[in-house]
């Protein structure tokens, strides 16, 4: 089968990412112009249209007015998703040498240009639920011990970022984090990938968006919490403490020389949408169906986690012994596709698509698993295996230039990593090269994988010392 031809495939229920339900809820401005002449709208960055990096051009023009809209300094679409605008932003706050404030739970992509500028990141723990193994928003107290802490005596921090809400939903009350590190003069970067609708529905009950909370950096992904195709992003600058010129020069260094026309006004029309005042009420019509979906397949017994986030399910397959891994291929052969399988859960997102019936598939569905899975696991999370901060060991970047070898998962503890090791979904790395592997990450990993087979003969690149 072609690619071409696999795109048109059709499931029961597309689950997942982006977030416009397979052109569904795509806005209606965008929907208008894919109508037109196949391929129409593709055209380079011609005068009156510019770029993101632009003074003038109907890009900047649009950039400025929802600057003003939300009271940023400024803004900036990006056509290479999140990720793209999340390592211009670490640029911006860190040179080479440097240090960054991370949580456990950050995205790869901050990793990954932390490998290639030289940029040092010293890891904070957070805290974990012991039903679901999974990270739990940062609380004031917590962010107060890490800032307070003697390992961070000698060392200048450059900047800190903040994930929030993370994939599940979860989220934390964010400017009393904003105002702590600002208090200790750390400026913030807020990863809100997704969270980008938190932005237009205030009152509605959401967690607060930390454009609103005077981050000095926020990044949305705008096909994960917004309707717009998917590698489109955007990123909010707040106050004078980075400076704006600083930022365009690192979007410049990572930017494409030739932004795609169609990505950058779905960037425009997603935003637009959700300031216009009916779609805005549409929207909000969902986010009251998918609080109902909760409440009423919770009231049928189907287990469910709260999350922050009533857009996504989360599913606690493991209260049955039955593992998220498992449950995912089972609802992927109904044609019901999820977003994010892990150990004890998986995790639904239900994007911006009205739902009908979907209360009834989804408890039938779940009866359906219990009944077809006899074989229930014993599982139980284990604490991640890391210490409140961590440094790693070799600067990251360094450790790549290394000479490396390539052993066995088990081989590996006490030795120096040369590697990510990093699942996807989520993305979130669970050794970084310069990390020494000790005996419980490893013991963790396994756990995690669920003593699978791919785990046990997982290889991976340690320094030879
Ligand atoms: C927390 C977080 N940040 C950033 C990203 C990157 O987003 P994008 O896919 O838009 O590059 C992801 C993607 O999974 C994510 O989960």
């Amino acid at each position: 089968m072609s690619i071409s031809s696999f795109l048109r495939k059709k499931f029961s229920m597309p689950l997942f990412f982006p977030s416009h339900s397979r052109g569904k809820a795509l806005p209606k401005k965008l929907v208008q112009l894919l109508r037109e002449e196949p391929g129409l709208w593709d055209i380079p960055e011609l005068p009156e249209l510019g770029t993101p990096l632009s003074d003038f051009g109907l890009i900047k023009d649009s950039q400025d007015y929802f600057a003003k809209k939300f009271a940023v300094n400024s803004c900036w679409f990006g056509v290479n998703g999140a990720s793209g605008l999340l390592q211009s932003s670490i640029l911006s706050m860190a040179n080479p040498g440097e240090y960054i404030l991370l949580p456990r739970n950050i995205h790869i992509s901050i990793i990954k240009i932390c490998l290639v500028a030289n940029i040092i990141p010293i890891f904070f723990d957070l805290e974990y639920s012991e039903i679901t193994g999974q990270y739990l928003p940062i609380k004031e107290a917590w962010l107060k011990k890490i800032l307070k802490s003697n390992l961070l005596n000698n060392i200048k921090i450059s900047g800190i970022v903040l994930v929030n809400p993370y994939y599940q939903g979860y989220s934390c009350e964010i400017k009393p984090l904003v105002d702590l590190c600002h208090g200790f003069e750390i400026p913030v970067l807020v990863d809100e990938a997704h969270g980008s609708y938190f932005l237009f529905c205030e009152d509605y009950g959401l967690p607060n968006s930390a454009v609103m909370a005077k981050a000095d950096l926020v990044v949305h992904s705008l096909h994960k919490s917004l309707n717009g195709l998917t590698q489109t992003a955007m990123l909010w600058h707040h106050g004078n403490i980075i400076d704006k010129s600083k930022i365009a020069k690192k979007i410049n260094l990572l930017q494409t020389t030739s932004p795609n026309s169609l990505l950058i006004a779905s960037c425009d029309e997603s935003i637009k949408d959700w300031l216009e005042k009916d779609s805005l009420e549409e929207y909000k019509k969902r986010i009251k169906e998918a609080r109902n979906i909760y409440k009423e397949l919770v009231s049928r017994d189907v287990p469910l986690i709260k999350t922050d986030d009533p857009l996504k399910i989360i599913l606690n397959t493991g209260s049955y012994g039955i593992d998220g891994f498992t449950a995912d291929k089972f609802f992927y052969k109904k044609g019901v596709i999820s977003e994010l399988p892990e150990m004890m859960t998986l995790t639904f997102c239900l994007g911006f698509e009205e739902q009908s019936n979907f209360i009834d598939m989804f408890e039938n569905l779940w009866k359906s698993l219990l009944s077809s899975i006899k074989e229930r696991k014993d599982l139980q999370p284990i604490k991640p295996p890391f210490s409140l901060i961590q440094i790693p060991e070799i600067p990251p970047s360094e450790s790549l230039l290394r000479n490396s070898q390539k052993v066995n998962l088990n081989q590996s503890i006490g030795r120096i990593s040369a590697d990510i090791i990093c699942p996807y979904p989520p993305g979130i790395p669970l050794a970084i090269p310069g990390e020494r592997i000790e005996k419980e990450r490893v013991d963790w990993l396994i756990n995690q994988g669920l003593k699978g087979e791919n785990l046990l003969n997982f290889y991976i690149n340690v320094l030879i010392t």
